[in-house]
């Protein structure tokens, strides 16, 4: 029911209209009715509280003042029709903006309810790529050992028959043994470079971080492919300071080193090779130039991918794995480097990379 202040305000305007005959009182309902509109009472509330308290007053006054009454009823009842009108006008407005509001709320809660979905799957997800992840690490580290230990033993034992510690062995046994040998070597290779980007993709690679003297390292490198140069005929140079002292990881830039000369060495057929080491500001710089085979320029991005291998016309395929680049791209971003390679078809390439001198 209607609030007692609100009745009573009523009561008063009434019967100031019934002891005065005032008129004016009147107007005052209108100002009255749109107090009550503020306070949400709809028109019907009005006009019920109207009859109750009229029939309240009216109750044993004579003939006039019930005359009076029945106007004033009249008047009160047409302005309650107009606040009925804007009341109801006020309620659809009010009503269709709701609506409004109602149909953007089922939106959001829609949305809420996908972003949900998706969220919960992409938790799903990452619990089952997590178990992925270890069981990839799981494989790997026995394929490491399993593979490993089986295939150096082949190494090593066709290596003893091939030294005659054996026996002797005849031209045809030599070439087939030395065939083995040579596939057991590779799939070594292969088997320790697949291992070495599985750890560095799972990010598990440990850099092991002190000082040492590239200028050694690069000279270390270049005599261990003397033998392999002069059997092809090249001839390999290197211009380096006498000493550069850097702090990275040895093994890990020795890898890179090894790589590059290695390709060069094996896709140069004449001429030569020229290792430079240099000290450029805070960065030491080596490139490998050779005069090989060159690279055709559309396939020079594709080099630094794995198990990337660009076939080079009139040249049968050489052996590899096609993950040194790639490798080696890893590893000198992973130590704070760049690494970039320039070539021309038949007459070259360049393939340099730089490393701080401090890794931090
Ligand atoms: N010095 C080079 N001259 C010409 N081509 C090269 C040279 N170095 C690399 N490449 C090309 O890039 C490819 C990828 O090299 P790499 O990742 O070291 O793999 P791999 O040596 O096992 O083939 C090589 O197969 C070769 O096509
Ligand atoms: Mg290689």
């Amino acid at each position: 029911m209607t609030d007692n202040k609100l009745i009573q305000q009523y009561k008063e305007i009434i019967s100031t209209y019934i002891e005065k005959e005032d008129e004016r009182s009147l107007y005052e309902v209108s100002g009255f009715a749109r107090a009550c509109l503020a306070q949400d009472l709809g028109p019907e509330t009005l006009v019920e509280m109207h009859s109750s308290v009229l029939s309240e007053l009216v109750e044993g006054r004579d003939t006039e003042v019930r005359e009076l009454v029945a106007r004033a009823n009249q008047v009160l009842l047409e302005g309650m029709m107009t606040c009925g009108l804007v009341y109801q006008e006020l309620l659809e407005r009010k009503s269709s903006e709701y609506k409004a509001l109602e149909v953007y709320t089922k939106k959001i809660e829609k949305q809420a309810e996908q972003l949900k979905t998706l969220y919960n799957e992409i938790a799903d997800g990452n619990i089952r790529l997590q178990e992925l992840d270890q069981l990839k690490s799981m494989f790997i580290a026995s394929m490491s050992h399993e593979l490993r230990t089986p295939i150096n033993s082949i190494i090593g034992f066709t290596g003893i028959i091939l030294q005659g510690l054996v026996g002797e062995l005849n031209e045809e046994q030599r070439k087939q043994l030395t065939m083995v040998k040579n596939s057991a070597k590779h799939l070594l290779a292969l088997i320790n470079d697949v291992i070495d980007v599985s750890k560095i993709e799972a990010g598990k690679i440990k850099l092991a971080i002190e000082e040492f003297d590239l200028s050694a390292l690069v000279l270390e490198v270049k005599d261990s492919f003397e033998v392999a140069t002069e059997e092809k005929g090249l001839k390999m140079s290197l211009k380096k300071p006498e000493k550069l002292t850097i702090k990275s990881d040895e093994r890990r830039t020795k890898q890179v080193i090894m790589n590059l000369v290695s390709n060069a060495v094996k896709f140069t057929d004449e001429g030569k090779i020229e290792i430079k080491l240099t000290k450029k500001d805070r960065m030491a710089e080596m490139s490998v130039k050779d005069t090989g085979v060159g690279i055709k320029k559309e396939d020079l991005d594709r080099l630094f991918k794995a198990f990337s291998q660009v076939p080079s016309e009139g040249r049968p395929k050489q052996e590899g794995t096609g993950l040194g680049l790639y490798l080696s791209k890893k590893i000198v971003k992973l130590l704070g480097g760049e690494i970039w390679a320039e070539s021309e078809v038949g007459k070259g390439s360049v393939f340099t990379f730089s490393l701080p001198l401090k890794y931090e």
